[in-house]
């Protein structure tokens, strides 16, 4: 069956032409004339305009999104070798099949800066495993995320409550421990890779997360460094 889901997947393939496009204008543009630095990009920054923040570069797949930069990330970034400081990525590695993470963890590192540095949010394998297995997905998921309020969790079943979120019903391609991420990030060639809390971060303001973070228990938050 086709599913909303598998036919999203579809426009974004039947889009590559628009997106390629957009790569090598991008590609050109950035020939000629770097962008003012330090770049600090937002990977997938979705369509919620009060979560960006002034002075990142906002980058999507979706141009419903209205991005700085229209991109597909399963293609080649068009940033030169190490021009990029910092990478911010919230809910969006988990959309992609693991060999599609591999290789955009690949790319973050070669557009990144000797030094510089990836934060990444993602749900939390662990966690979900853990609320499955004590059974209070609603206590302890649905008050931060309000799912309450989401028919299709609301009063389910834990098994429904565990697959929606992981899986949200066949969006995401894959699913994250911290172990799991931190040997792609160093398979990647990063360092230091660090298992991080909300909001505390090695290179972003409080203020800066608090509007792009989605909040405590449902997520993991990695940092790594190049
Ligand atoms: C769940 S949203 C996360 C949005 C935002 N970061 C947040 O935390 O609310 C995932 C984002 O990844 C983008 N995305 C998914 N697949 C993509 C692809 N192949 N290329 C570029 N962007 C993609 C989607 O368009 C969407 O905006």
């Amino acid at each position: 069956m086709t599913t909303p889901m598998r036919i999203k997947d579809r426009l974004f393939d039947l889009a590559w032409p628009v997106s390629y496009a957009s790569y090598l204008y991008w590609v050109v543009k950035l020939r000629i004339k770097d962008l003012p630095g330090p770049l600090t990009l937002n990977f997938g920054c979705g369509q919620d305009r009060s979560r960006r923040v002034p002075g990142m570069l906002n980058l999507d797949g979706n141009p419903l999104c209205r991005p700085d930069m229209y991109l597909d990330f399963r293609r080649r970034l068009p940033f030169r070798n190490q021009t990029v400081s910092l990478i911010f990525s919230c809910h969006v590695l988990e959309h992609f099949y693991i060999y599609e993470v591999e290789s955009i963890l690949r790319e973050w590192h070669r557009v990144l800066i000797p030094g510089g540095g990836a934060r990444i949010v993602v749900p939390s394998l662990e966690n979900a495993v853990d609320f499955y297995i004590r059974k209070d997905f609603q206590r302890n998921i649905a008050p931060s995320e309000d799912f309450s309020s989401v028919p299709a969790y609301a009063g389910r079943s834990t098994g429904r409550c565990f697959v929606g979120l992981m899986l949200d019903w066949d969006q995401h391609k894959c699913m994250f421990d911290f172990g799991f991420m931190a040997e792609c990030l160093e398979d990647a060639g990063f360092r230091d890779v660090q298992q991080r809390e909300y909001l505390d971060s090695q290179w972003f303001q409080r203020e800066e997360l608090a509007r792009l973070e989605h909040s405590p228990g449902y997520s993991i938050y990695i940092e790594a460094t190049k």
